[in-house]
Formats: C-alpha cells, structure tokens, sequence
C-alpha cells in the first residue's frame, strides 16, 4: 500500500471535507453511543463525527502510522489504531452502533465481500455509512492508468499499473446490501469545485490517487516528468472559464445501510 503525508493530504481539507459532512448528516439512527472510523487518516472525518454525537464512544483505525501520529497529535485523548480495516473485520466481537466510513474503502479490494462483511459489524439499530469516489472513468483518473500502460512508462510499471483505488457504480452496492438491511439509502453527489487551473488539479490529487504512481516511480527527476506529462494530457479537459479558474468535478457515492 502506497504511503499517505499528511501535509499534502491536508491541503485541501475544507474541501475534502464536505462529503463527510454530508454522508454524516444524513445518518438517522436514534442511538450513536459507539461509532468505529474505518480509514479515520489524519482525524478530520472523525472530528465530523465527534460534532454530531458528541456523547459517542469514538474508534479511528487506520494503517498508515503518519496518519494515526497526526490524528494522536491533533487530539491526544482520542481512541486512535493503526491497523488495517481487513484485519478489523477479523474480530467478529467488534460490534458498534454506527460503522463509518469517509473515503477510504476505495482503497480496500473485493468490495463483494467487504460490504456484507462490514455490516455485520452493526449492531441492531445502527448503520452503515460509507462515502467514496464514484468516477474511476473520468480524466483524472484515466490518465495516469494510460501513462503506467505506456511503453514509455512500463519500466516502472512492470504490471502496466499501479496499485490503485477503485469503486463501483451505485446499483452494485444496492445489490449488495439490500438484501441484509432494513432500509437503504444510496446516492451520488458531483461536487464542482473552481479551481485555479489544471496545476492545482494535480496537486489536489497528488495527495490522494497520484500517490501509487509516484511510489512507484523511484527517482525524482522522472516523477516531474510523469507529473508535467499528466498535466499536459489532463490541461485541455479543463478549459479557462470565462471568469477565469477552471471546474474540477468530483463524483461520490453515498451509502446508508441500517440493520
Ligand atoms: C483519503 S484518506 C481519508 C481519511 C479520512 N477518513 C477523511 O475523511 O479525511 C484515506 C485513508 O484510508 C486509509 N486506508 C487505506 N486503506 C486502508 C486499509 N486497508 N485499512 C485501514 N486504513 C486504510 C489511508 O491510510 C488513508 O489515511
């Protein structure tokens, strides 16, 4: 697994942050007192949670220890894991009232198991809560899959890829767990997002599905190089608005599942 830093991460934290908010304030069960935040990163989705139910029993886990160090640092009393979410679900005794989960499961493979999988992890009366990247076809994310593929990149990519996020479209997810859940909410949302220009596009992603490609690539001079590259091939799709900047789209899905 590719390594997070949290400072690039935490660079557009204000706007990253909105999906939670939104997938946090949907969430309707009438009792929170444990919650679990799978993928917590630096803490920001879980000071989410703690601002809606501030009477809650909080977990963060996540596996990067840069990001569990930022999230201790920043809130030194919180209940803070480093671990994987797969070994997680290992302990079949970890049961909370709200399972939560705020752009991270993007990142965990075979979502056909992990779904039904985390819900187990439910108590009665609780729910499911998951946000994730919904545009895996989109410009940003074809074309760094289209450099990895390339002749010109393949020494570093001897797979023709790197290890990246990836999500389904809504009904897969329905099909999943309507079946196990009392109710069901799903939906997407395509936040736009002015931006400067195509620049700060890629530096809003190097900080998030970027970063398998630049590990990847073990010498600095040709990461630049792979960068002015994606630039070059993302900067027509992103044309000046009339008003200047440029719009850059983010599609999510949103899942409410409640046991
Ligand atoms: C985009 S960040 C989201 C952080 C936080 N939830 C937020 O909303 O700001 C994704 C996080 O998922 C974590 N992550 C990815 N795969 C993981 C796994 N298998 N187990 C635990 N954490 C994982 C990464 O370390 C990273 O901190």
């Amino acid at each position: 697994m590719a390594s997070w830093n949290p400072k690039q991460y935490l660079q557009f934290a204000d706007l990253r942050s909105r999906p939670c908010h939104d997938l946090a304030n949907r969430v309707g069960i009438p009792h929170a007192g444990r919650i679990v935040d799978l993928g917590c990163g630096t803490g920001n989705s879980t000071e989410v949670l703690a601002a809606r139910w501030p009477d809650a029993s909080i977990t963060g886990i996540d596996s990067s220890p840069a990001m569990i160090d930022a999230a201790r640092s920043a809130s030194p009393n919180g209940d803070w894991r480093a671990g994987n979410i797969e070994d997680w679900l290992a302990s079949p005794d970890e049961r909370y009232d709200l399972v939560f989960s705020n752009a991270a499961l993007q990142w965990v493979g075979n979502h056909a198991r992990l779904f039904p999988a985390l819900f187990a992890h439910v108590e009665p009366g609780g729910a499911l809560a998951v946000q994730m990247p919904c545009n895996y076809h989109t410009h940003q994310n074809r074309i760094p899959r289209e450099l990895a593929a390339s002749p010109k990149w393949r020494r570093w990519f001897p797979e023709g890829r790197a290890q990246e996020w990836f999500s389904y479209e809504p009904d897969f997810y329905y099909d999943l767990l309507a079946p196990l859940a009392s109710r069901l909410d799903i939906w997407t949302s395509e936040y736009l997002q002015p931006m400067a220009d195509a620049e700060a596009i890629v530096d809003w992603y190097k900080g998030t599905g970027l970063r398998p490609y630049l590990e990847a690539i073990g010498d600095d001079a040709e990461r630049r190089r792979f960068l002015s590259e994606y630039l070059a091939r993302l900067r027509p799709h992103y044309p000046a608005r009339a008003s200047g900047g440029v719009l850059f789209a983010f599609r999510r899905v949103f899942i409410v599942a409640y046991h």
